[in-house]
């Protein structure tokens, strides 16, 4: 039995009809609300809360194979040890590419926390460490739909960022293919693309044009206060674009390496996922 969790997220999602469509089971997917949530036919859908550790240990029964997203509530220590419990024999974990990068910002040492938690918990381990998600410019959803400018700091700055869908493609050939156990993946897009780019390549998959207004770092805080503490806002304007060190810069071959196909560009997220910006 493989476990889902963050099943109905971007990553999660696109794992599950991976490994659907693969043949590999049987599955389970992980949510808070199975009412509101679809899976592929023949998925379990089952009711968890990382916060709520007896969920957990219900929703990980009979489970061998786990993949786990993080810091989304509850205490890393305590899910881990309900899987070791559970005879959990190897977990896939997504921790992030700042964990190498950008060491002393707060969410780059969870995830190096939880990291360390799973090598010493006893179980096998795959670790992945994607850099900046295509799904991020979901955050611009809002202003395009009601046709307001995009306001972005650092415009020009581009990340390799990737598509969430090739997570998932390589999560599933660790969940299923043997050689990736004991392994840390740092995992990119095929190339960087600005925040400039990335509007271009929505306002073509929309028809339309786009508006882009380039904010400053003290501007763009005070827009990130409405939904994250001082020290995360920095986090978040450090690694697009206020330290970018040239490892996030970095284009790397890991995606076609595990997957056998090449890792998708941004404009292929910006066309399947149009509909969330009209
Ligand atoms: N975005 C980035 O640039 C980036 C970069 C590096 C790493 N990451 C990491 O990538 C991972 C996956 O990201 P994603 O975009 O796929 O996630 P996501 O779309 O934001 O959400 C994942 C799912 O987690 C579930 N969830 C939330 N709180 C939960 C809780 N307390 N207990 C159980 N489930 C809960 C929610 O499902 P239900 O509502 O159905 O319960 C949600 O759909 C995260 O761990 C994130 O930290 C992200």
């Amino acid at each position: 039995m493989i476990l889902v969790t963050g099943a109905t997220g971007n990553v999660g999602r696109a794992l599950l009809e991976e490994l659907h469509a693969y043949g590999a089971g049987p599955l389970r997917a992980l949510t808070r609300n199975a009412a509101r949530a679809s899976f592929p036919d023949g998925v379990e859908a089952v009711e968890g809360d990382f916060a709520d550790t007896a969920s957990l240990k219900a929703a990980l029964e009979g489970v061998r194979s786990l993949f786990l997203v993080t810091r989304m509530g509850g205490t890393d220590a305590e899910i881990v040890e309900a899987a070791r419990q559970a005879g959990v024999d190897h977990v896939v974990l997504v921790s992030s590419i700042t964990a190498a990068t950008h060491p002393h910002l707060v969410p780059a040492q969870e995830n190096l926390a939880i990291e360390q938690i799973l090598k010493d918990s006893g179980m096998e381990w795959t670790i992945l460490r994607p850099t900046q998600f295509a799904s991020n410019t979901l955050w611009w959803a809002e202003p395009i739909r009601e046709g307001r400018p995009v306001r972005v700091p650092f415009a020009d700055i581009g990340l390799p960022t990737i598509h969430p869908a090739d997570i998932g493609s390589v999560a599933r050939v660790a969940l299923t293919e043997p050689g990736h156990r004991g392994m840390t993946y740092t995992l990119t897009g095929p190339e960087r693309v600005t925040p400039r780019q990335q509007v271009a390549a929505i306002a073509a998959a929309l028809g339309r044009d786009v508006p882009l207004v380039e904010i400053g770092r003290a501007e763009a805080h005070r827009d990130l206060a409405a939904f994250l503490d001082d020290e995360g806002a920095d986090a978040v304007l450090d690694v697009t674009g206020g330290d970018v060190t040239d490892e996030l810069l970095a284009v790397h071959d890991t995606v076609p390496l595990v997957t056998g196909s090449p890792a998708r560009p941004f404009h292929q997220w910006a066309t399947e996922n149009a509909a969330a910006f009209r």
